[in-house]
């Protein structure tokens, strides 16, 4: 989604933000700006399209005051044009806003019958004509900005920057993130860590309310919407680096996070398992003997984690799990249990619909335990027990490691719920973290099927719809693998149960449509094979992805890929893998634009 930069700075700003907002290109975004003073005097620079056209604008008109906002937009109120792109601005104070304003038409009417005239068709315009209103009234940005804050409806973070004021910035949050960034002599403001990474590691995290006040010499932070009393955000040592945020020797930010899986699921299990004594480690706090249910809840391909979770738990702690994509959970109104126990799951700790949710279910009595990947997150901070998943930052818009950390946190913490109910003996625990620790290998072995896979993927980029077929936790995999592909090479892809294929899908089914059945030798293998037959009766291309007995089972009658053996609990994690290669090598092929696709954002703010 869209991103933030804003700049007290010594020098000109205007490069220095434009090398922020490239670092928050992985967010997703179709248009960008920048405003600075010049002289006290409000100049932007905008354009539609990728940052390069705002640095070719830069070029031709350059900026360079030392006092600056600057802004990655995805549109969501008119189209990514000049005229829409962020900064807006009046001649005494420019904003950038990520987030939605839910009551912009009132207000914009509002201001219209006082003979306002709109320069875009933005929600965020509402914002600078409300606060020149007050600074016109007389009050001082100090004041105008909280009087305008409490007059907003929606989630947004702000950044402002003022005419004449060369050493004040003001930024707001309500429901999108916004960090601060303490230089030496400088202050930062932006909507991640990562932006802020080359600047300072020293950061503070605004919470729902805040409003800060920037000068050179530091921030002063004040909750209700900038009107109540100063409130201390504690600074911290941020752990994003600018090494962590770099493609390396990859051509893509996808390709190297594919790449560091068994590292990652290797960090992620460590933190999460006594290795030496074969033991899950269970979260503070969560006590599984006394649940009756667990709610999952989580978008898309953290949605699928959950999935496949939901197998691990009902089968290893006998436990019934709800699970729900979040933008649905809470209007779907579940009865909840006061003391139940909700689980979300977030690479970002920042999506919309899963932060509502765990609202929805902190106001029902629930306690909440989350999955995140950015510790310092909302989604973190408002948990009551965090398990972490230790994949480092993911850049490219489509998840993978993040996921494969997700599911290896989730098969951990299944462990010690089976284990905590009885469920479970000290054997049974063994052998199931015994697979766990075996994982990182096998991910690895998985990894080298890569040049076959760039092979098969060449066929892939001719079609223009797949199908994607799995039973049990291969069935999430498969939904996983068909969002993968369609996110980033935008072919039509399904993922489907594979016996839910005759029960409609199957009428799709055609030389043209290529359809990916993952089938482990297990004991639901001999009915995916009789789903396969049913594909090819058909003249349907199937790739089996399967292991050596499964391929020995299959007789060499399909196309096959063989990944390593291993126990069935740990299949998830190793069959996204080539699910994964796949959809990348497929969108190679294709010359999409792989970490940042079309219409996608990293990390979803807006419901
Ligand atoms: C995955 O490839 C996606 N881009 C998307 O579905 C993502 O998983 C979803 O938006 C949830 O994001 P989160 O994990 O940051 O909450």
């Amino acid at each position: 989604m869209c991103g933030i930069v804003g700049i007290l700075g010594k020098e000109a700003v205007a490069p220095q933000i434009v090398d922020a907002l490239k670092r928050l290109e992985y967010r997703g975004y179709d248009s960008a700006g920048v405003a600075t003073l010049e002289k006290g005097v409000l100049q932007r620079r905008r354009a539609p399209g990728k940052l390069r056209a705002l640095e070719d604008r830069l070029r031709q008109e350059p900026l360079s005051g030392r006092s600056g906002i600057g802004h990655t937009r995805w549109a969501t109120h008119g189209g990514p044009s000049e005229v829409n792109a962020h900064p807006h601005a009046t001649d005494r104070v420019a904003v950038v806003h990520n987030g939605i304003i839910e009551n912009f038409k009132e207000l914009k009417e509002e201001l219209a019958d006082h003979g306002v005239i709109f320069s875009s068709d933005t929600d965020t315009e509402v914002i600078v004509h409300l606060v020149t209103r007050e600074l016109d009234a007389g009050k001082s940005p100090r004041e105008a900005v909280p009087a305008v804050l409490a007059r907003l409806r929606g989630a947004f973070a702000l950044a402002f920057l003022f005419k004449g004021e060369e050493d004040l910035m003001i930024g707001a949050r309500r429901g999108s993130p916004l960090a601060v960034g303490y230089g030496d002599g400088e202050m930062y403001l932006g909507s991640d860590a990562i932006a802020l990474a080359p600047f300072t590691d020293r950061v503070s995290y605004l919470d729902d309310g805040d409003c800060v006040v920037l000068t050179r010499d530091g921030a002063t932070v004040r909750d209700k919407d900038g009107s109540g009393a100063a409130v201390d955000r504690p600074v911290q040592k941020s752990l994003v680096t600018s090494a962590l945020i770099d493609k390396g020797n990859y051509r893509h930010f996808m390709a190297k996070e594919i790449a560091e899986q068994p590292e990652v699921v290797g960090h992620t299990l460590a933190h999460h398992l006594d290795m030496g004594a074969g033991k899950a480690r269970l979260p503070e706090g969560i006590d599984f003997k006394r649940l009756d249910r667990i709610a999952f809840s989580a978008c898309g391909t953290a949605y699928y984690a959950g999935l496949v979770a939901r197998y691990w738990f009902e089968k290893f702690a006998r436990i019934p799990v709800d699970i729900d994509i979040a933008s649905e959970f809470r209007y779907r109104e579940p009865p909840l249990k006061d003391g139940g126990l909700a689980v979300l799951i977030s690479q970002s700790g920042e999506t919309a619909d899963t932060l509502a949710t765990l609202r929805h279910c902190r106001s029902q009595g629930m306690q909440i335990a989350s999955v995140v990947n950015v510790p310092t997150s909302t989604i973190a901070r408002e948990s009551d027990a965090v398990l972490p998943t230790l994949a480092g930052p993911e850049i490219g818009v489509a998840s993978t490691k993040a996921f494969t950390c997700q599911l290896a946190t989730l098969a951990t913490l299944a462990v010690a719920a089976g284990k905590a109910r009885g469920v479970l003996s000290d054997d049974d625990e063994q052998k199931l973290v015994t697979s766990l620790i075996e994982l990182p290998r096998l991910m690895a072995e998985t990894i080298k099927l890569e040049p076959q896979i760039e092979r098969l993927a060449k066929d892939f980029s001719r079609a223009r719809d797949a199908l994607y077929l799995g039973r049990g936790t291969s069935y999430p995999i498969a939904m996983e693998g068909a969002l993968k592909l369609k996110e980033i090479s935008y072919i039509h892809a399904e993922g489907y149960a594979a016996g839910e294929l005759k029960h409609g899908p199957i009428a799709l089914v055609d030389e043209n449509v290529p359809v990916v059945v993952l089938a482990p030798y297990d004991n639901l293998f001999e009915k995916t094979v009789s789903n396969m037959q049913e594909v090819a009766a058909r003249g349907g291309k199937v790739l089996l992805v399967t292991d050596a007995k499964g391929a020995k089972q299959a007789g060499g009658e399909f196309e096959t890929l063989i990944v390593p053996d291993s126990y069935a609990f740990v299949t998830p994690m190793i069959y996204a893998i080539p699910m994964q290669l796949l959809a990348y090598h497929t969108a190679v092929f294709m010359g999409t634009d792989v970490d940042q696709p079309r219409n996608l954002a990293k990390s979803v703010t807006v419901e």
